[in-house]
This record gives C-alpha cells, structure tokens and sequence, in this order.
C-alpha cells in the first residue's frame, strides 16, 4: 500500500470562510466567528492564541487536563501506543491495555466499587450507569424500579439520560418529552444562607430529605437510582452543604435505591482526593468519570460500579452476553494507553496531595474577590471556585460573559456559566500562578461595567 508522504496539519491562520463549517458545541457561533479565540499549543500550566500570546488556564481546559498539558509521560505512551495498534474490536475481543486500567482503576475506588465499564465521555458514562442501574434491578427481580432522581441545576452530559436527570433549563427546553419517570431534587444554593462560605456550606442538609417526599410519592419500588454531582460544576459551583450527601446516602440505603455520583469534574484530584466519594467519605454505588482519567488527551469516559451490580448480572447461562450495551469504542486502545500514563503521573508526581496542600492558598485567594464590585458570593472546595456576579438587569450572563473576553484579552483562561465564573487549574498549580490568576481577575472585576 502506498503511503501519503505528508499528512496534513491544521494551518496556522484561518480566514473568517474556512470557520463557517464546524458547528461549535456550546458555542454563540455566529458572534465567536466574527471574534475568533483560537489556541494552537499549550503546555504545562499555559495555552498559546493563534496569535502567540500565552493564557494561563484557570480551568484546566474543560475541567480535565489536571495534570496540566501535553505532559511528556503521557504523550509518548499515546504515540506508542497509536504505532503499535491503532484499534482493537471492543466485543467479543479484547486487548491488555483495558484490563490493565480496569484493574489499575478498581485499585483506586473506594469500598466495593471496583468493576469499570468504559464508555467515551462523561455522557455516555451516565447514560451507560443509568441504564445498569434499571437494568440490575430487573436482573434482581424488581423490574418496576424504574424511576430515575436527578437534582435541579444538575449537569449529566447531553445525552437523553444525562439531560432528563439533569437539572440545567435551557439544556433540556428544547429537545422534547426527555425521559419519562424523572423527579428532581431541589438544588443547594442558597446565598442568604450560604453567601462567602469556605468549603461546605453549613445550611441545607435538609434539602436530602426531599427524597422522603419522593419516594413517599412513587414508592420506593419503583424507584432505581438517585444521582447527584457531590460538587456540581457546570451550573456555576455548588459545594454540597455538610450532612447532605451522608443523608441522600442513608435513605438510598433505607429503601434500596442505588445512588450514583457523577464524578466527571471531581474525579481524579480535583478536591485533593482520588474521587469526591473518598473527600466526603460517603460511597456510591455506582461513580461515573471522563476528563480527567486520560488527563483530557484521549476521549474516555467510565462507570465504576460495586463488587453486587456486576456479581447481579453474572448469573445467566456463561455463554449470554450479560449487559447489551456498549461501545465501539469502549476501552480504545489509545484511551487506555493514555489513561494508564495519567494515573502513574498522577502518583509520581503525587498530584492529589498536591492539591490538597495548595487548596488553603487556593481558598485565601477565591475569599480575597469578596468585596469587589457586584461580587455577590465567593466559594470553593478544592482547587475548585465559584464566584458568583451581580447580574446586569434585563441581561443574564451579560456581566460575566465580558468578564470572560477581557480575562482573555489580559491572558488568563476562565469559564463563565451564568453570572458565575467558575475556576479549576491543573493541579500543578504554583502559588505564582494562583496570586497571577486572582490578580489579573480582581483588575478585570473592577473594570467591568
Ligand atoms: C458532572 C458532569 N457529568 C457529565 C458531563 C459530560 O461530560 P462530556 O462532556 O464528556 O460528555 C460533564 C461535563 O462537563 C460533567 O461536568
């Protein structure tokens, strides 16, 4: 076969006609095209713009490159891996790099949680627990527990599962009837309670009891799982308030209902633990990740479940395939490559004590925003922060979406949902970068209509 010498690259300019195909995700696309931001590199702890200037990135991509960018030990076992075998059948077949991460994972997980079903994002690990979660409780003989409990403002992923559990309007609005048999708990955010608190907020345990009044409405048997962010992020930062997660824990296990954590933010370092379930000592029975298990270079997602889910389901005859679900790409070759590397970086370097350590010097810096202009709350856990801004009136989300071009502009990475900017930094993080990112933040607050 003969080879094309040259692969072609993406190329270092673009006219505003090159932009009008790709349909951004997420994105004003019309507005972004006119006012491109473009990034062409990165490394460790910055970005380059197409026009060279360096942006330090509070955010750590999407919440995913914890261990800060195209760090060495990760990029050659990708380019190894890629070299050495590109793809692999993900049924039926199997190579040893999936159930050297599975394992190298289960490892890791707290309590019994230690079977891994890989999918490839954050919305596909979701959809993929709720669907075991129905599923194990029909193999259990409890076939009418079917109804599914998210929480308003909650984020799952864009799949139909994640939005139908999920809590975000606008995310949902559009796209029709969703899932039937979803209820919602109510969310935890309360400023004239909770405003500037440092780490758990103390009011709102109570707002777990909610499940009470939902079960008492469905009746427990026909309910299969509650799922819940133990911080969620997307919708703007909210720290779960002490005792909540421990009561949401109790009454799952008083009425048997199985209670998932969608770990995709918080997994792998990001509250200065492995996983948030380690952080709150509160353990699920299934978690789901993305982002950080491949340190954002490969998409790969996963759900995590308990040593009875996976015992539950292998009990038909030897030769039946227990769970009809899967992916093509479940467990790539290429994902697992960069998986195993993340997390022996993430040990050598000892990246989740790091973050544990620089979590006080993180939450003096978010607390020193209080008092700013229209800042109305300022809150953290972790290497996590939301800082929450006055709204314009008549124009949600205007305050802070400017906030987010001119940090831009002045070379900082932020992201903004609402009028909340949310941060969370690679967790190589130096306390230089933690006094440049609030600096540089602090002088555009101030500056900002
Ligand atoms: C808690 C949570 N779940 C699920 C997702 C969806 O992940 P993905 O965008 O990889 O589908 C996200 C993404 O931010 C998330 O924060």
């Amino acid at each position: 076969m003969q080879e094309l010498t040259r692969p072609s690259t993406p190329s270092a300019s673009l006219a505003r006609s090159d932009m009008e195909a790709f349909w951004m995700p997420f994105t004003a696309n019309r507005q972004f095209k006119e006012h491109p931001r473009l990034f062409v590199a990165a490394k460790d702890m910055h970005y380059t713009t197409i026009d060279g200037r360096q942006v330090l990135d509070g955010t750590a991509g999407l919440w995913c490159v914890n261990a800060g960018h195209c760090r060495p030990h990760i990029v050659e076992a990708i380019q190894r891996q890629v070299a050495t075998m590109d793809y692999a059948p993900a049924f039926q077949m199997g190579h040893p790099g999936a159930f050297q991460l599975a394992d190298r994972l289960a490892k890791m997980l707290p309590g019994d949680l230690n079977h891994v079903f890989f999918a490839n994002s954050g919305s596909e690990a979701v959809d993929s627990a709720l669907k075991i979660a129905i599923a194990y409780h029909r193999a259990k003989g409890e076939g009418t527990r079917q109804r599914l409990i998210g929480r308003e403002r909650g984020y799952h992923g864009v799949g139909f599962g994640g939005i139908s559990v999920g809590g975000i309007g606008p995310n949902r609005k559009f796209f029709g009837s969703l899932l039937n048999g979803v209820d919602h708990l109510p969310h935890t955010h309360n400023l004239q309670e909770n405003a500037f608190s440092r780490q758990q907020p103390e009011w709102g345990a109570h707002l777990a009891d909610e499940l009470e009044r939902i079960v008492a409405l469905h009746d427990a048997s026909n309910i299969a799982a509650v799922i819940v962010e133990p911080v969620a992020g997307s919708t703007g930062v909210l720290i779960p308030p002490k005792g909540y997660l421990e009561r949401l824990r109790a009454i799952c296990d008083k009425y048997g209902i199985l209670l998932i954590f969608d770990e995709v933010i918080t997994g792998f370092g990001r509250l200065g633990a492995s996983f948030a379930a380690d952080y709150f000592g509160v353990i699920p029975d299934m978690i789901t990740v993305a982002k950080g298990i491949t340190n954002g270079t490969i998409p790969m997602g996963a759900v995590f479940v308990r040593q009875e889910i996976y015992d539950t389901f292998m009990t038909g005859p030897e030769n039946a395939i227990e769970l009809a679900h899967g992916y093509t790409y479940s467990g790539h070759p290429m994902a697992c490559a960069a998986g195993l590397a993340t997390l022996e970086l993430y040990e050598q370097e000892g990246l989740f004590q790091r973050a544990n350590e620089m979590a006080s010097y993180w939450e003096e810096a978010v607390h020193s925003l209080k008092g700013l202009p229209y800042v109305i709350d300022t809150r953290n856990l972790g290497l996590i922060a939301g800082i929450e801004l006055e709204s314009i009136p008549g124009k949600p989300t205007a305050r802070a979406f400017e906030c987010f071009l001119r940090c831009f502009e002045q070379g900082l990475l932020i992201r903004t949902t609402g009028d909340i900017i949310a941060l969370s930094p690679p967790l190589i993080i130096e306390k230089h970068h933690i006094d440049e990112l609030f600096g540089r933040l602090a002088e555009v607050i101030k500056g900002l209509p």
